[in-house]
């Protein structure tokens, strides 16, 4: 943020005391902004400006938010698009705060998305190593034989690169496609449809139900809500959720 306030706002936004009362530690010479005491009312400063009271450095405190969005098709799940194609955060209405969704969902994929403004959180739940499972309902075509199931199960070459031991269950069999849960605990490009590919069995559509132990519930496609601190601690302290 660029935009200067007054001194006192600005205490009272860092939590230090309301605004009057941080006029008065103004006037005692109580307040030093970078380095210098100031006492002259009306003096304004930035988030830039390193400001102290009684010696200690004051800082704004970020809200960190954390969302779960059921992500429709049709919607790239990046902060921006070079192609103009609708955001994940054309969805997400009266959240002041700079969230960004945490790992990717394609185009056409639905489902559990995490959006959040804490890039600790995020750079951990993505961290390759660490990832957190996540599940996946995938309508494949066809009926993948038992030697195929096997072979997702055990690893597929992607790139070069077998991909690590996944789940792999049939949940539904329909005349002419199947329905998979699969379980996954790492985030390659597009790693379901491709697994489902290499076997001989184009997902036709894609929907991820959870993310470790957070599941999506009944959220319809499109809608979204924030998410409790449990369910935040959930996700962050253990690798499965
Ligand atoms: N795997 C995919 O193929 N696509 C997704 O969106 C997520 C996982």
């Amino acid at each position: 943020m660029d935009n200067k306030m007054r001194l006192q706002k600005y205490m009272a936004q860092c939590g230090v005391a309301s605004r009057r009362h941080s006029e008065e530690l103004i006037q005692a010479g109580r307040v030093k902004v970078n380095g210098e005491i100031v006492t002259k009312m009306g003096f304004c400063v930035s988030e830039q400006d390193r400001v102290e009271v009684d010696g200690k450095l004051i800082k704004k405190e970020e809200k960190l938010i954390y969302i779960m969005l059921n992500k429709p098709t049709g919607y790239v799940s990046t902060v921006s698009d070079p192609e103009g194609r609708k955001t994940v955060l054309d969805l997400i209405d009266g959240v002041n705060e700079r969230i960004y969704p945490v790992g990717r969902l394609d185009y056409d994929t639905t489902g559990l998305l995490i959006l959040t403004n804490d890039g600790d959180f995020a750079f951990k739940s993505t961290h390759p190593g660490q990832e957190t499972q996540k599940t996946y309902m995938a309508e494949v075509m066809g009926m993948p034989s038992n030697k195929e199931l096997k072979a997702l199960r055990n690893g597929i070459m992607l790139d070069g690169k077998q991909t690590a031991p996944a789940q792999v269950e049939v949940v539904d069999i329909k005349p002419e496609s199947t329905e998979l849960k699969i379980i996954i605990h790492e985030g390659r490009n597009r790693q379901v449809r491709r697994m489902c590919e290499a076997v001989g069995h184009p997902v036709l559509q894609l929907k991820r139900t959870a993310v470790g132990r957070l599941a999506l519930g009944d959220l319809k496609p499109g809608e979204w809500r924030y998410l409790s601190m449990k369910e935040v601690k959930q996700i962050r302290g253990k690798k499965n959720g």
